[in-house]
């Protein structure tokens, strides 16, 4: 029955809904109401929701859902500023039935399609063929759908994405199942005879069983992957920027310091020339942990503000650990207890925060005795699993809310409160959430976890980008010094540049023998802040993953087929036009996938390929990075800490290669939400060739957000 609209089955009692193509429609009365961004209701059932962007509610509303949990605001005009496409798939094609109480999705997939996203994964990129349950848990060491942040979106190099916003734990057979009456079946073969016969054989379909009567679906349209990623950002809010200061490093100390210890490890930070930020505190700030008080340790902490300032006149900002369980001797237990829900977590509280209470309780605890003293942010940890741990699936919650949708939202919900208690205070803040779910670009959170594989912690940073989350790839202990400088040079090209000492009490040095090449690379990354914050806000503005994907730049399709053997992994893009391509312990070359167009060393200038594979052999003290012809690279001198409102740096511009280059270069006082008032700045770098010469030149947007002197030290290489 293709393009029906909704029919009722009424015999079988089942609801067939198959969508029409609004393709076939009258385009321009779509686009006319989209731009008012009026819903506009198809025959098919599909209301387009912004530009490029169609919904369609299937069977019953649920009163949560993924994307009301994190309750970011679409950008509109951002979405309204790409280009207008046409429903992407084939609607007639696309099949939903209710049928006692569960919600069946289906749809089509071609034959060469790859499909990316369905959750933070760490070892696959491509999901065809896999089946994944998807759950808020603690990666258990395989790609099943169960991991910190299984967002139910994925994206096609058909130049599509679709959003399942169901906040209930969601089963995927993303090409895996095969229909009696499928459109495009597998060749029917014999095992006896044909050793082609395969035991997963093709299928034509992505399906979805969704335990719940109803749930909301949206589509993005491309047409690049690109462009499915920003759509979908853009319309959770746009990606998030952080301050100026979380982009610097991050030092996590042992459990169990105290003051004393946390001024003399900012004091070894500096007497080693060490880049330090902030300083994030784990268990032992608080007077009990698993469960939390959420008040200092007395003993540890006699005097938490004086610290905090203290601290700070160092320019270091503090951010601290909490799970979310409330503890019998916390001074909100009472208060909280009849907000909670029937199961305790480590004999903590779990709080509804579907309600208002709490959350209000909450805010106010917080307030008045951490962000008004002076704490820039948290590590919100145990919001993911393992089960054994967490509330079981038999917990009642006071708001009716099931135990189910209560796992799968909690880390939005604990992200999206501490977010709007910093809006409050028009400070931005930038953490570590250790469960998440779709929406959450616009939320101030690093994911990050106890697994410690390097080579899959690139896997998972690569991945993040498809799914509007961001990952850090921290460092923790090492058995090698090689791993070591390894593993810090990945992380200082990453979300978040943090070593995690809360258990191995390491530090930056703790490898005399590698102490200069981390300090180098700490401090190049620093260097590289103009270039990063900018990326940042061209993901909050353009929904433009900071660190991206391969798949996600252009060119990929032609490298990808160039050789089939070599399968594009473990490396990624950082902004606009810089190549990472990490390194691992025992490794001395590697291999590079260079996308079509000249790339250029970024240590040397010099020129390194086109369109092909390279295999480079870069020595201990570089992670290799390459660098786009024409790309322009706005660097300041060295430094160890990110600069203050209105401190004026100045920059040392590289531009590479031979084509002539243009930036957009970024800036605002990089602390608060000024910005959002129209405090910030986008000024122009070009470099052109005229009469034989380079001429750079610099226009400044906005002179009052614009934090850099105007005496540029321009550096040309790669001629
Ligand atoms: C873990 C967390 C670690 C550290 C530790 C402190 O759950 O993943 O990074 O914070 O708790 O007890």
């Amino acid at each position: 029955m293709p393009g029906c609209g909704h029919a009722i089955d009424s015999i079988q009692n089942r609801k067939i809904i198959q969508a029409g193509n609004p393709g076939k429609l009258k385009f321009s009365l779509v686009i006319a109401l989209s731009m008012l961004y009026l819903p506009l209701i198809s025959q098919s059932g599909w209301s387009v929701v912004a530009n490029s962007v169609w919904k369609i509610t299937v069977g019953k509303k649920q009163p949560i859902t993924l994307l009301s949990a994190a309750n970011s605001a679409p950008k509109y005009d951002a979405l309204e500023s790409l280009e207008r496409v046409p429903f992407p798939l084939d609607s007639t094609k696309i099949h939903f039935e209710v049928i006692d109480g569960k919600t069946y999705l289906r749809f089509p997939l071609q034959r060469a399609e790859e499909i990316y996203g369905f959750g933070l994964n760490f070892q696959t990129q491509n999901q065809r063929g896999r089946i994944l349950n998807l759950h808020v848990d603690h990666y258990g060491g395989q790609d099943n759908g169960r991991t910190h942040a299984p967002v139910p979106f994925y994206l096609s190099t058909e130049g599509y994405g679709v959003l399942i916003d169901a906040a209930q734990y969601l089963t995927v057979y993303a090409g895996t199942a095969v229909r009696v009456e499928a459109d495009d079946p597998p060749q029917l073969m014999d095992r006896n005879t044909n050793p082609a016969w395969q035991a997963q054989p093709y299928s034509d379909a992505v399906e979805v069983l969704v335990p719940a009567d109803g749930v909301e679906v949206y589509v993005f349209g491309g047409p690049s992957m690109l462009r499915v990623v920003q759509r979908y950002n853009l319309y959770c809010g746009g990606g998030y920027l952080p301050p100026k200061w979380g982009l610097g490093f991050t030092q996590r100390v042992p459990t169990l310091y105290n003051a004393e210890a946390i001024l003399q490890e900012a004091d070894e930070f500096a007497a080693h020339d060490f880049p330090l930020d902030f300083i994030g505190l784990e268990p032992g700030w608080q007077s009990m942990a698993y469960p939390c008080t959420f008040k200092w340790d007395d003993s540890r902490y006699p005097d938490p503000q004086g610290l905090l300032s203290q601290l700070s006149v160092k320019g270091i900002r503090t951010n601290l650990w909490l799970n979310p369980y409330v503890s019998p001797i916390a001074s909100l237990y009472d208060s909280i207890r009849p907000y909670s829900g029937s199961h305790t977590v480590w004999n903590g509280l779990v709080a509804d925060f579907t309600l208002a209470q709490p959350r209000e309780m909450f805010r106010q605890h917080f307030m008045k005795n951490l962000l008004n003293i002076g704490v820039s942010g948290f590590k919100i940890d145990e919001v993911d699993g393992f089960d054994s741990w967490l509330w079981p699936d038999v917990a009642r919650f006071p708001s009716g809310t099931p135990a189910e949708v209560m796992r799968q939202t909690y880390g939005l919900t604990l992200q999206r409160m501490t977010a709007e208690w910093f809006h409050e205070k028009n400070q931005r803040t930038y953490g570590l959430v250790r469960g998440s779910n779709a929406g959450a670009s616009a939320l101030p959170y690093v994911l990050y976890n106890d697994y410690y594989s390097h080579k899959d912690f690139i896997t998972a940073l690569i991945n993040s980008s498809f799914i509007g989350v961001l990952w850090t790839p921290e460092v923790r202990a090492s058995d090698s010094a090689e791993e070591w400088l390894r593993r810090m040079q990945s992380v200082c090209f990453s979300p978040m540049a943090m070593l995690n000492a809360w258990s191995s009490g390491t530090k930056p040095w703790s490898f005399p023998e590698v102490e200069e090449e981390v300090r180098a690379v700490a401090r190049l990354r620093m260097q590289l802040l103009p270039y990063l914050y900018t990326a940042f806000a061209r993901y909050q503005k353009e929904g433009i993953p900071p660190f991206r994907a391969m798949q996600l730049e252009d060119g990929y399709d032609a490298l990808s087929k160039l050789d089939a053997t070599l399968a594009i992994r473990y490396q990624y893009m950082m902004g606009e036009s810089l190549l990472v391509a990490p390194m691992f312990a025992g490794d001395s070359t590697r291999q590079v996938a260079l996308p079509p167009g000249k790339w250029f060393d970024f240590y040397t200038g010099a020129y390194v390929g086109d369109g092909e594979w390279i295999t480079v052999k870069p020595g201990l003290e570089h992670i290799p990075l390459f660098v786009k012809d024409g790309a322009i690279i706005p660097m300041t001198a060295p430094r160890n800490q990110a600069p203050l409102p209105g401190e004026k740096l100045s920059l040392v511009v590289r531009k590479y290669g031979q084509q002539e280059g243009r930036y957009m270069l970024y800036d605002d006082d990089g602390v608060s939400f000024d910005y959002e008032k129209g405090a910030f700045s986008w000024s122009e770098l070009t470099a052109k060739f005229e009469n034989g010469a380079w001429k750079p030149e610099l226009k400044i947007g906005n002179t009052a957000a614009f934090n850099y002197s105007q005496n540029i030290t321009w550096i040309f290489m790669g001629q």
